[in-house]
């Protein structure tokens, strides 16, 4: 089923999510709900708390394609290893209309559980290390505007007053 994502400033966003501690028939529905929402919208990854479920559950495919072996399922990832330097642009799905370049490291080891509660390990570089980090910030109530130096965000935030003026929004 498609989820509605919450999008900025929704105050849900900045709430920090809780471990999954058992794997049971609702998560695996909240995974399969997760990843057809995020191939539905288009986007490379999505977090729980994007839906409006504080769970520590990821969902990323950066392949492009549309298979189901490209997709990564990762339950209470942990970046157990980070290095090197990235400066990359990014966007999200619940920051609509806005990408900015973002300090990241370039490469990650991600440790998490699977939808079988095994742990898994991930060595990744580029686009999917950068993937990661973003949609973990996400279990933390963190956003990549978060990231922005002071000028930038808000520049940001002068956007988003605009955008929100010009759909006739109170905010
Ligand atoms: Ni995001």
């Amino acid at each position: 089923m498609i989820r509605t994502i919450l999008t900025y400033p929704n105050p849900e966003l900045k709430k920090k999510s809780t471990a999954v501690t058992i794997i049971n028939d609702a998560v695996r529905e909240l995974a399969r709900d997760m990843a057809e929402t995020m191939y539905d919208a288009p986007g490379v990854g999505l977090a729980a708390p994007q839906i409006g479920v504080h769970q520590r559950v990821i969902v990323i495919d950066v392949s492009g394609r549309d298979e189901p072996g490209d997709l990564i399922i990762a339950i209470n990832p942990v970046i157990v290893h980070a290095e090197g330097e990235a400066y990359e642009e990014e966007g999200c799905l619940s920051v609509p209309k806005y990408a900015a370049n973002v300090r990241r490291h370039a490469r990650v080891v991600v440790k998490a559980l699977d939808l079988e509660g095994n742990e898994q390990t991930w060595r990744a570089e580029d686009l999917l290390a950068i993937a990661f980090q973003h949609e973990i910030d996400h279990l933390d109530g963190i956003l990549f505007v978060d990231h922005l130096s002071p000028l930038k965000r808000e520049l940001f935030q002068r956007k988003m007053r605009r955008l929100a003026e010009n759909r006739g929004v109170e905010q």
